[in-house]
């Protein structure tokens, strides 16, 4: 599945200071931000919780084993661990680099270094498709949290000693792109082994786990917002550190909260190309997809917005608007694209988490 979004407005907008309505979430454990969002048809959303709300109730009465199998034998291939890369997330970025029609070109052999940044990607599958795929000249740079004793999500050890992936840990050695400061340092790394010619393709995975309960409500419903500050940071490292021209995608969860759309829109007015992308081995039930942008043009306000809003940012300080939301209405050609594509997604998602659901149910009653 892929959809492009667009935006009548010019790039100039970014350079006026009435276009930005800086906020943030004063609770943002609130499933009414989502549930009424602008960017889609409110009652499409609410069925959508309804179904999600199931799932809740079946992982609370211990009915977990029952949904895995029912998920399982309805998206049997999504079960397979990886068998070309080292795990899924190295499956998922293939299709899509295949099906917005890159990955030919990634193959082609060229004479100039080919830079990529691949941030939040521990323990790297995405670094390992690149490599693979692009043939020397390149060079990797990346940047990813470092836990103690959680070696699963460290680079993996032969990436930690591959000449051509040159890691960053940020000025606290943490590798947290939260963090001004380290992605300042990131940027230095970048500019001095590229010789300032920077990188031409930006990635990232991120994604902060979402199980659980807060306040009776289940986390996973609004994985978009606490997803916020990552997304942006993200953004932030694509924009900071592309040429001209670069090209960057990245994981992204639901587009219904403002910080997503004003990404969006955004991405929307600096690049030539905005794409989502699905493919078939990310599951339908999950709001997992990824956001593909080409043909880069550097904005230096819209840069220094940003980098402002993460040394704002902090767990308690969660940025809920960026863009002022009345100026994204005005704006037909990309409300129309937004909506179309949100509508199209939570239809085809209902539906999987329906059958999911009440194969479930026929699970738990027999
Ligand atoms: C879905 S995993 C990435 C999986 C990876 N692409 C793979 O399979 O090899 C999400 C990653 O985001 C990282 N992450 C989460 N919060 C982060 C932060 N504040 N700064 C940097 N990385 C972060 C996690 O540590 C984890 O490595």
């Amino acid at each position: 599945m892929i959809f492009e979004i667009l935006n009548k407005s010019s790039k100039d907008i970014l350079n006026e200071d009435s276009t930005y309505q800086i906020k943030f979430y004063k609770n943002v454990y609130d499933e009414n931000h989502i549930l009424k969002s602008k960017y889609c048809n409110n009652s499409l959303i609410k069925e959508l919780f309804e179904e999600k709300h199931k799932i809740d109730y079946f992982y609370d009465n211990n009915y977990d084993k029952e949904y895995i199998t029912a998920r399982n034998s309805i998206f049997p291939t999504d079960k397979k661990g990886s068998s070309k890369f080292s795990n899924r997330a190295g499956d998922k970025i293939l299709e899509v680099l295949q099906l917005i029609n890159i990955d030919k070109d990634l193959q082609k052999k060229h004479y100039e270094p080919f830079y990529f940044s691949s941030v939040a990607d521990g323990p790297g599958s995405w670094v390992e498709v690149i490599l693979k795929l692009v043939k020397y000249p390149v060079k990797g740079f990346g940047m990813t949290l470092l836990i103690p004793g959680k070696s699963s999500l460290n680079w993996y050890p032969w990436i930690l000693k591959n000449r051509n992936f040159i890691i960053e840990n940020g000025k606290t050695g943490t590798g947290n792109i939260y963090i001004s400061d380290n992605l300042i340092k990131f940027n230095n790394t970048i500019k001095s082994y590229t010789n300032n010619k920077m990188i031409n393709l930006a990635l990232s995975d991120g994604g902060i786990e979402v199980g659980g309960v807060i306040n009776g409500i289940h986390y996973d419903n609004i994985q978009e917002l606490l997803n916020n500050r990552l997304k942006l940071s993200e953004f932030y490292i694509a924009l900071q550190n592309l040429q001209e021209g670069g090209m960057m995608l990245s994981k992204i969860y639901d587009t219904l909260g403002n910080v997503m759309v004003s990404i969006l829109y955004i991405a929307s007015l600096v690049f030539d190309k905005v794409l989502i992308v699905k493919p078939k081995t990310s599951r339908l039930v999950n709001s997992e997809k990824y956001l593909y942008c080409s043909g880069y043009k550097r904005n230096d306000k819209i840069l220094k917005i940003i980098f402002d809003i993460i040394k704002l940012s902090n767990e308690k300080n969660i940025p809920e608007t960026i863009i002022n939301p009345k100026l994204i209405e005005k704006d037909e050609i990309f409300m129309n694209s937004l909506k179309t594509f949100n509508e199209t997604y939570i239809t085809k998602q209902l539906d999987a988490l329906k059958k999911v659901n009440e194969e479930t149910m026929k699970l738990i009653n027999n």
